[in-house]
């Protein structure tokens, strides 16, 4: 006979807090968000942590590099898309691993012989006004001078005029040689009244600007996530497939953690990519997922899991449960496989942190989901929204949108994460293509959020996220008091 669970499964919604005693010192500025990101020994430290409990899902319209460097920026890590080749894939992980803190890359560039009318186009284009001028037009070419908005009058310049003519040429520019630190570069930008300072290599090729405007900016985002070497680090999305070919690739190009990518991930295919990875690298992280239930969590716990993923078919984007009649609600999956956690941590004296991924739709929903014992969550819809996501922003009948599609839509055609062996790839869709509301950058829409989450966790009375997993006091609300908790019974002003 088959197993039935006593309980309905149940989702975030059905749920709220109810605070505790919150003491004097209890106030959002002292709330730590960071959490362990990979697994540990009882009485040690976590090799990785975040500093806040976000990351990013691995999905073609939300973990790219512009949004990778943003979120780790305010302390979480984005795991990038493993749905394209393993060669676009390491070229973003590397890409993210070269945008040092403070160092840019330059994205406009000419050529000495290029003209006053490029560079008036370059900057409309760019919206920046430090234009490099290197030989052969590349960002990383060598450094021939620059141009900035104080060489040329548009109204009073010949619009063929050669940069090379009004360029401020290197000889009498102040610049710094690979190796300054960041702090350095900005004593020399102070000392001299500069607005950015060149670094070049030892034979001349640029390879960053550091600009004044980023000093306060580097100074504000004082939870950046970085690694011993000051770059932010990044994670990678594999699937169980091609990970002999992908995995030495990311681990090549710098990646910091690695993730199975998977709909469902109690299975032989996420054992046997997990013992190569344990086999041939060693000293590589890697999390696995997603399951809904203590097996899952115990099989991919013992088959040397760094961090165990939760959540199936509860995504904004997801049509597993209609297509396929799998999956769990996604309060009653974090609460079942966090207990589970706890009574692998107490047996084996290994930490084994655990994701809530996907569902999140309030924020609130972030803190209900910590308090049920996640240690961090995953979100697609939530950055999707943001400026730096990779997806076009659109105008649909009036309103801001960007787009977002799962990856097991037709759009994404990623057959390796739906793939359960055999010839038949993707027959049919897991995911829908859609709009969501465009919300911004993602720094304001992060601070916000979890300027709430702290709010919360001080009702609470805690300061931080284990103590949250401890000592929360969750009710269960029936379908009436749902209706309580929104605004009712009065008009609304502004509908
Ligand atoms: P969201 O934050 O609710 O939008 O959920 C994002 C999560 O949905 C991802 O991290 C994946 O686990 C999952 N997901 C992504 N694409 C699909 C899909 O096409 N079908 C089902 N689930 C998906």
């Amino acid at each position: 006979m088959a197993q039935y669970f006593n309980e309905p499964s149940r989702t975030f919604s059905e749920y709220l807090l109810v605070p505790g005693y919150t003491g004097p010192d209890c106030i959002p500025a002292n709330v730590d968000l960071s959490t362990p990101l990979v697994k540990f020994k009882k009485g040690e430290e976590p090799s990785l942590r975040l500093n806040i409990p976000l990351t990013s899902a691995i999905m073609q319209s939300v973990s790219g590099e512009k949004l990778a460097v943003a979120l780790a920026q305010e302390g979480g890590i984005s795991f990038i898309y493993g749905s394209q080749t393993v060669e676009d894939e390491a070229a973003m992980v590397a890409r993210v691993k070269a945008t040092k803190a403070g160092f840019v890359p330059s994205d406009s560039n000419v050529r000495p012989d290029s003209v006053l009318a490029d560079v008036v186009e370059l900057k409309r284009r760019t919206g920046h006004s430090t234009v490099a001028v290197t030989e052969d037009g590349t960002a990383d070419g060598k450094l021939v001078g620059i141009v900035t908005s104080r060489d040329y009058r548009v109204s009073r310049m010949d619009p063929n005029t050669p940069v090379s003519e009004f360029m401020t040429p290197v000889e009498k520019l102040v610049v710094a040689k690979e190796g300054v630190s960041l702090a350095e570069a900005n004593d020399i930008l102070w000392d001299n009244k500069l607005n950015q300072l060149p670094v070049l290599s030892e034979d001349g090729r640029l390879l960053y600007f550091v600009f004044r405007k980023d000093y306060d900016a580097h100074k504000s985002n004082p939870m950046e996530l970085l690694d011993d070497k000051k770059r932010y680090m990044v994670g990678a999305g594999i699937n169980t497939r091609d990970y002999e070919k992908r995995v030495p690739a990311l681990v090549e190009a710098g990646v910091d953690v690695l993730c199975i990518d998977s709909s469902e991930g109690y299975t032989e295919w996420q054992k046997r990519t997990l013992d190569w990875i344990h086999k041939n690298y060693p000293g590589v992280k890697v999390g696995a997922g997603n399951v809904v239930d203590a097996d899952g969590f115990r099989f991919l716990a013992d088959c040397g899991a760094d961090f165990v993923k939760i959540g199936i078919g509860g995504g904004s984007i997801c049509i597993t449960r209609e297509t396929k009649g799998i999956g769990r609600g996604q309060a009653t999956a974090v609460i079942e496989v966090a207990k589970a956690r706890n009574e692998y941590f107490k047996e084996t004296g290994y930490y084994i942190p655990v994701c809530s991924d996907g569902g999140i739709v309030y924020d609130y929903h972030m803190t209900l989901a910590l308090a049920m014992g996640a240690d961090f969550l995953m979100l697609g819809r939530y950055f999707s929204r943001f400026d730096e996501s990779p997806t076009a922003k659109l105008l649909v009948n009036g309103t801001y949108v960007k787009e977002y599609w799962g990856e097991g839509s037709n759009r994404a055609r990623n057959w390796q994460r739906y793939d359960l062996g055999g010839d038949n790839k993707l027959s049919f869709e897991e995911g829908v293509d859609s709009y969501v509301p465009y919300a911004g950058p993602l720094s304001d829409g992060v601070r916000q959020s979890l300027a709430k989450v702290r709010s919360t966790m001080c009702n609470v009375g805690v300061l931080n996220i284990k103590d949250l997993q401890d000592q929360a006091k969750l009710t269960l609300v029936s379908a009436t008091s749902i209706v309580e908790g929104g605004a009712h019974d009065v008009i609304l002003k502004n509908k």
